[in-house]
């Protein structure tokens, strides 16, 4: 059986009480917490480095997972393994060399992970596969939150469940396959149905005013759809 993650997203979160916040989510019951990195190149817009992530270590009893959308990305590969990532995703088109900042990664003894955007075709997961602990789909396009759901994720989700139970049957070991963006309620069951088991959820969490109570929803939903 398929274990299912809520992954709160904090760009939603009040930044005036960032820990409050992170303590408040990680207590509802989120099971990782997502930390959106943006650099205003990769994407339009500003977020957080890794002098934040360090400060919010110790409020986060939670692995963090931090989705880097920042170019390049070495640098930073390094930054956030040091400020205590447990997870570190980023787009291929950020790195000019995907294969070595995977291995930058593992080689600080994180778990990696690729973002496809919507327009990235998953042909370039292939040759990298046993590098990969996660991939991440971006059902919207990065640099904002609280944007709608791109229906077209569904299909590609299905197409990216196939090449990774594939790699499973290879292998044996099993990636994680984590949908970010407009994922709410409403849809999380089709969005699990469709093959994913790692969900992010922004605004979704945050912008209700009981974090646990959309958790709790979210985790019936799953059960349903499991
Ligand atoms: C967008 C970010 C997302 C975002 C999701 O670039 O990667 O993680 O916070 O926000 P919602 O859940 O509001 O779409
Ligand atoms: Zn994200």
């Amino acid at each position: 059986m398929t274990t299912y993650r809520i992954a709160p997203s904090i760009l939603s979160a009040d930044f005036a009480r960032l820990g409050e916040e992170v303590r408040n989510v990680v207590a509802a019951g989120a099971d990782l917490l997502h930390f959106d990195v943006m650099d205003n190149h990769y994407v339009p817009n500003l977020t957080f480095g890794p002098m934040i992530c360090a400060a919010l270590r110790p409020h986060c009893s939670i692995p963090i997972d931090v989705h880097l959308m920042v170019e390049p990305v070495d640098e930073m590969i390094n930054q956030f393994a040091k400020a205590g990532a447990d997870i570190i995703t980023f787009h291929p088109e950020a790195s000019r060399h995907v294969h070595r900042s995977l291995s930058l990664i593992k080689d600080a003894g994180k778990q990696a992970g690729l973002v496809l955007n919507p327009a990235t075709p998953i042909h370039v997961l292939e040759d990298v596969l046993d590098k990969l602990d996660m991939v991440l789909l971006m059902s919207v396009n990065p640099g904002f939150g609280g944007q709608s759901f791109i229906p077209h994720t569904l299909e590609k989700i299905r197409r990216t469940r196939a090449l990774l139970d594939k790699y499973q049957v290879q292998s044996g070991r099993r990636i994680a396959l984590e949908v970010d963006g407009g994922v709410k309620t409403s849809n999380i069951g089709e969005v699990a149905a469709a093959g994913a088991d790692t969900f992010v959820a922004g605004s979704a969490i945050f912008n209700a005013d009981d974090y646990a109570r959309v958790i709790q929803e979210m985790r019936a939903e799953l059960a349903k759809a499991a």
